[in-house]
């Protein structure tokens, strides 16, 4: 954008040129409609006018692996529609884009050009259940140019968010899964195209974001490539590629105010997402790596590099901090060694391309007010939490309480400014409610229609204050209705997550805001659900919660009940007594005068209780805070609050 502004002027002039141009087309065109209510495109045969300078659309995706195919497009909030540019290198008889709940082609809203030998028709279709295609009695999208160019055929439309048809899709924040298609042979009716017969491919996108215009960088920024080391990229179809990059020793701490992603020019369809992790600073040292992350004889040392620095994902933009805020790197008690995980995927199974991918870190020593910090959000990583088989949608909500807030948060709050939505395989909604004085009163962020293989970081378009006392709600949905057995909370691809990580500043002492629900409630559910299937003999105690899930017979009454204990089981209230023994016990033992808390300072007073009232057995031990930094009276405070919010600690990071 930067880059471009320059010519502002220059492109704002052709664009007005072509729009008028494209609007005299479209009537043109229109007046040779078809017998059908598509638009016939007069012209498929390549021009020879020179070439035309791009269209200045800010977001970009390449769609197929090919790279034959590329959609770019512009916002506007005001008049709510897209504009969406849509490249094909090569036409043969015309071109299909859609869009569907999860990427699927059936029910699936489409548009479609396609040549019937002698004419083309453009025009606004759908896809039913069986995968039958209709045009639209209604057309939504509007063409507004079609144009053969040297290096390929521009189709330019636009769609209103939301149509008020009930067939089309309704463009939303969150993740769009588009589906595309390519006509090899000439199509004498839509009715006739078959999409499960022609060569198809999807691709999720962020389509709505902020469109505010990308801020200027102060001088003097410096900046570190993280890049794979010119590998070979395997020609399989999914590689995670991890390569460990060491800083600078002694590097003071600096602030990280800008990012952006480094894809080697070629590989932009094979490169789908890229993310940097900090290692633990409690990991003096990292052995060099450079290969599979899933290679068994990978150093384990690898695992305790999971603190995201920067996340980005095919079609993502450069990522900015807030003008007051930037991310620490370097400095006592950070990590030299930093991992980056690249993720080929490569379904045509290319060999022999190499790939220096990696991301671009733009720092500066110049800190600036506020570190940014990220916070996870949602449910402990605990299979306490476990979701039935079968299932269309089933919800589980995690909660930041507000005592958390309250004990945590500086009186003058936090700004969250972007998130990370996280679940496993079953995932496919998630949203961040925030909650104040018993109502909701913002969403914070929503993808209806998540994938854990479309993961990034998304800057909100409004940024998110949250107050000590108020509560933050992040609720997942799951499908599950491809498993026979039940899914519990856990690491595995196969286990689940809900997580949100959210980014804000200034940053606090609270890393993790979580919670499950109570285990006792669940001993009584699944004593409850025995005695009814008539299992008297189960030693439900005496196995792990894994085991007792599995041994249940899942049946809608087993389901039901689980999700109405998980909407009215107790997840922190009726916990507080006794975690607050336990932390104020901790706090008694650890507190250490002097602490320095920064930005995120609050005094958060703590009855303590007396020896009599300590726990005697089942203490639990300490839920370790990620980065391991020396204890303070505040950190202890916050290891007591993250520990309110995730007593059953199972590996917290
Ligand atoms: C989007 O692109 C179209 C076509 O190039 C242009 O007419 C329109 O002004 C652009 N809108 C915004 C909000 O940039
Ligand atoms: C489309 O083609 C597939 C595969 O050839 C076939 O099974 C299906 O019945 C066809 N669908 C329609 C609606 O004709």
């Amino acid at each position: 954008m930067r880059i471009l502004s320059r010519n502002f002027r220059l492109q704002d002039i052709t664009i007005m040129y072509f729009t008028a141009l494209g609007a005299l087309m479209v009537i043109l065109v229109a007046s040779y409609q078809a017998p059908t209510n598509a638009f016939n495109v007069s012209d498929l045969k390549p021009s020879s006018s020179t070439p035309l300078l791009p269209l200045p659309m800010p977001f970009r995706m390449p769609l197929d692996p090919r790279g034959e195919l590329h959609l770019s497009w512009n916002i506007s909030y005001a008049t709510q529609e897209v504009f969406m540019l849509l490249k094909v290198a090569e036409l043969r008889y015309g071109v299909v884009l859609g869009m569907s709940d999860r990427g699927e082609l059936t029910n699936a809203d489409l548009v479609v050009l396609w040549d019937s030998g002698t004419k083309s028709f453009f025009g606004d279709a759908w896809s039913d259940s069986e995968g039958r295609v209709s045009l639209d009695s209604q057309q939504d999208y509007e063409l507004i140019e079609a144009k053969q160019k040297p290096d390929g055929f521009y189709l330019l439309f636009k769609r209103p968010f939301s149509t008020c048809d009930p067939r089309d899709y309704l463009i939303e924040e969150g993740t769009v899964h588009v589906i595309y298609g390519f006509l090899d042979e000439p199509l004498t009716s839509l009715d006739k195209l078959n999409l499960s017969r022609i060569h198809t491919g999807v691709q999720r996108v962020l389509m709505l974001r902020p469109d505010t215009p990308d801020p200027t960088l102060p001088p003097g920024l410096q900046t570190l490539d993280v890049l794979s080391p010119n590998i070979f990229i395997p020609n399989q179809e999914t590689t995670y590629w991890c390569f460990i990059q060491k800083l600078p020793e002694n590097m003071p701490k600096n602030h990280i105010i800008m990012y952006e992603s480094m894809v080697t020019p070629g590989n932009e369809a094979i490169v789908h997402h890229m993310e940097v992790f900090e290692c633990s600073p409690d990991v003096p040292d990292v052995p060099e790596y450079s290969g599979s992350c899933d290679d068994k004889m990978k150093p384990s040392k690898l695992n305790s590099c999971r603190h995201v620095l920067a996340a980005w994902a095919m079609g993502a933009e450069a990522f900015y901090y807030p003008p007051d805020a930037g991310l620490p790197m370097g400095g006592p008690g950070s990590s030299r060694f930093l991992r980056l995980e690249v993720h080929y995927h490569n379904p045509l199974l290319i060999s022999g391309r190499r790939d220096s991918s990696g991301i671009r870190l733009h720092y500066t020593p110049s800190l600036r007010r506020f570190d940014a910090g990220i916070m996870e959000l949602g449910l402990v990583y605990t299979p306490i939490m476990a979701i039935p088989p079968k299932q269309h949608s089933f919800y589980l909500s995690g909660y930041c309480t507000s005592k958390c807030t309250q004990a945590a948060l500086p009186s003058g709050g936090i700004y969250i400014f972007a998130s990370q939505l996280h679940t496993h395989l079953a995932g496919r909604g998630v949203r961040t409610v925030l909650v104040r004085g018993g109502k909701e009163v913002e969403v914070v962020q929503e993808d209806q229609h998540f994938s854990t293989h479309y993961q990034t970081i998304r800057v909100l378009r409004k940024m998110t204050k949250v107050l000590p006392g108020d509560v933050l709600i992040t609720k997942c949905t799951y499908n599950t209705e491809d498993r026979s057995g039940p899914t519990v909370g856990g690491f595995s691809i196969t286990d689940e997550m809900c997580v949100n990580y959210v980014h804000y500043y200034p940053r606090t002492q609270l890393e993790l805001c979580k919670t499950h629900v109570d285990p006792g409630y669940l001993q009584k559910y699944f004593n409850f659900i025995n005695r009814f299937q008539g299992n008297d003999g189960c030693v439900c105690g005496d196995v792990g919660v894994t085991e007792q899930y599995s041994q249940l017979q899942w049946d809608a009454f087993t389901g039901e009940v689980l999700d109405s204990l998980y909407s009215t089981a107790p997840d922190l209230d009726a916990l507080q007594p006794v975690d607050r023994t336990s932390l104020s016990w901790r706090v008694g033992q650890a507190a250490r005068p002097g602490g320095d808390g920064g930005p995120g300072k609050t005094s958060v007073p703590l009855r303590r209780r007396s020896p009599a009232q300590q726990p005697t057995t089942d203490t639990p031990s300490v839920s370790p805070v990620w980065g391991g930094r020396a204890p303070n009276l505040l950190q202890d405070k916050c290891v007591l609050v993250l520990f309110l919010c995730s007593r059953n600690s199972f590996r917290l990071l």
